[in-house]
């Protein structure tokens, strides 16, 4: 059977790899973002893979009528699965302003409430309210380990953090229409773009000797568990959090 998927930053890093393995099962991909060129590529790359059919739609999500660039692909039928990938940390962003003290903190907490959670709440609230959120289907929020033990500055893991009862409730109202709703935590995930170029050899030796496993964590492997919560063998998996970060939340 031919799913309908949803993902939101499908363009770039975790939402790319998941993009591109649901599209080898031959699934309809839909991915999200605010750049046409990276959009554009993973289309490609998705129909390459074997979809039956791939579609971009630009949108900044952390506008409410961003939602409007879905209209198209929610007429054509219900998303099976929707994938709330879209994230990252604003404080790291090219974006961010030259700012000290309250002013700083007032803006990049507002700035990853904004990115984190108000890109997961427009996407979900949004389908929701365009009733294109199948019976039987699997909704993912991914959020971080940062959620657990903190990002330096609190704003990226709070914001991380307010993901988990947005689930737990969700997990509530769409349960009983046969959804799961689910959350992936990743650890430090390597060849993606959330660390805007700003990761150091020393930091990244550091990130992977927290792990059990002495590596860093990959695209594949937060799109092989999110494959699994969306398949038939995880019906029963609802309102989890599932943490992939190869042991580092146990700390060494
Ligand atoms: N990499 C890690 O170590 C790590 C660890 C824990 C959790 N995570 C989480 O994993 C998720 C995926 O991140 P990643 O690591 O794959 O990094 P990434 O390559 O930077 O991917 C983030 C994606 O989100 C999209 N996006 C950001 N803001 C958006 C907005 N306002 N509207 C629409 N799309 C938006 C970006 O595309 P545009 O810029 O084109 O919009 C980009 O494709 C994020 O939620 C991140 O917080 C990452």
């Amino acid at each position: 059977m031919v799913r309908r998927i949803c993902i939101s930053g499908g363009g770039t890093g975790i939402g790319r790899q998941v993009a591109l393995d649901f599209a080898a099962e031959g699934n309809d991909i839909t991915i999200i973002g605010r750049r046409s060129q990276p959009l554009s590529q993973v289309r490609a790359e998705c129909l390459q893979a074997g979809a039956a059919g791939a579609r971009a739609a630009i949108a900044d999500l952390r506008e409410p009528q961003s939602i409007n660039e879905l209209r198209d692909a929610a007429a054509e039928g219900p998303f099976d699965v929707v994938i709330a990938a879209a994230g990252g940390n604003s404080a790291l962003s090219a974006g961010a302003p030259d700012l000290v003290g309250t002013d700083w903190a007032s803006w990049h907490w507002t700035a990853n409430f904004q990115t984190n959670v108000l890109t997961a709440v427009h996407l979900i609230e949004g389908l929701r309210e365009l009733d294109a959120i199948a019976q039987g289907g699997s909704v993912i929020l991914v959020s971080s380990i940062a959620a657990y033990r903190g990002s330096g500055s609190g704003s990226y893991a709070g914001t991380k953090a307010a993901l988990h009862p947005y689930a737990f409730d969700l997990a509530d109202a769409l349960g009983t229409h046969g959804v799961t709703v689910n959350v992936v935590a990743p650890g430090y995930v390597a060849e993606t773009e959330f660390f805007q170029g700003g990761m150091s050899p020393e930091r990244h030796n550091t990130l992977i000797g927290q792990t059990l496993t002495g590596r860093a964590g990959l695209p594949s492997d937060v799109s092989a568990t999110i494959l699994w919560l969306c398949g038939e063998s995880a019906r029963h998996v609802t309102g989890q959090i599932i943490q992939v970060n190869g042991g580092a939340n146990l700390g060494r």
